[in-house]
């Protein structure tokens, strides 16, 4: 078949991208689903040092996807040197296993954080959520000074052991204790507690063995 046939009829131009496109889909794609590095949590020396979120840091996920954070910060390191020496090791795929759905972001409007986890204090979180400009004087970062006070369980929360349920049907080796005492670990914890719970996990499985 020659160029110039394919170009001149539309028809068969359509059927022949489809076909190429169909063909790279499954060449890219469908591999992912059967490696192990992409499907199975991240083993360093033999050891999973990927955990599925606890109850606590599930729920400050949620308060992270409501509010938008993913907006203006990525969790995805590439693997170049300007990235690596300012944010760490690059990510890698078995750490987002039990990411549903992941939040790899793609605008970084601020650094990216998938290494954030034990950078800086629980107590330099509060103050930089509250208001951004008391840690950082230039910062643009919007303050979320009412997460403070709302208790978490009355939101993010609420399905707390529904959405550990769902998490465990999708991989998560969750125990049956851990599901029946998801409430109670959230008991007194404010939106700003569990968002800070989850912000010093992240990226520590690895960083952790640097
Ligand atoms: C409008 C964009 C924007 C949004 C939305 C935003 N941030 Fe930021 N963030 C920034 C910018 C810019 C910085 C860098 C200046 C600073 O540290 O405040 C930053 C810095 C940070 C840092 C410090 C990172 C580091 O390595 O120093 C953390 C942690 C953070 N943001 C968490 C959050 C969380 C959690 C949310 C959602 C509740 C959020 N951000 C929403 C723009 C944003």
């Amino acid at each position: 078949m020659s160029q110039e046939k394919i170009e001149k009829n539309v028809g068969l131009l359509i059927v022949c991208i489809l076909l190429a496109v169909i063909w790279g889909g499954i060449v890219e794609i469908l591999p992912l689903f059967f490696q192990t590095s992409t499907t199975t949590p991240l083993e360093v020396n033999g050891v999973t040092v990927v955990k599925p979120y606890d109850a606590v840091r599930l729920a400050g996920r949620d308060v992270y996807i409501r509010e938008g954070c993913y907006n203006c910060h990525s969790q995805m390191i590439r693997p170049f040197r300007a990235e690596t020496e300012r944010y760490g090791h690059y990510s890698v795929a078995g750490e987002f296993v039990y990411d549903h759905p992941f939040q790899w972001g793609s605008k970084r409007t601020g650094p990216d954080l998938h290494r954030v986890g034990g950078r800086y204090s629980d107590e330099w979180h509060r103050l930089h959520l509250r208001n951004p400009r008391s840690v950082v004087a230039e910062s643009n970062m919007p303050s979320y000074f009412w997460l403070q006070k709302t208790a978490a369980r009355d939101t993010v929360g609420k399905d707390i052991v529904k959405k550990m349920q769902t998490m465990a049907i999708l991989g998560a080796p969750y125990s049956n204790d851990e599901i029946n005492d998801a409430a109670l670990a959230l008991e007194g914890k404010t939106e700003e507690d569990v968002l800070i719970a989850y912000l010093q996990g992240l990226g520590t499985a690895l960083s952790n063995f640097q």
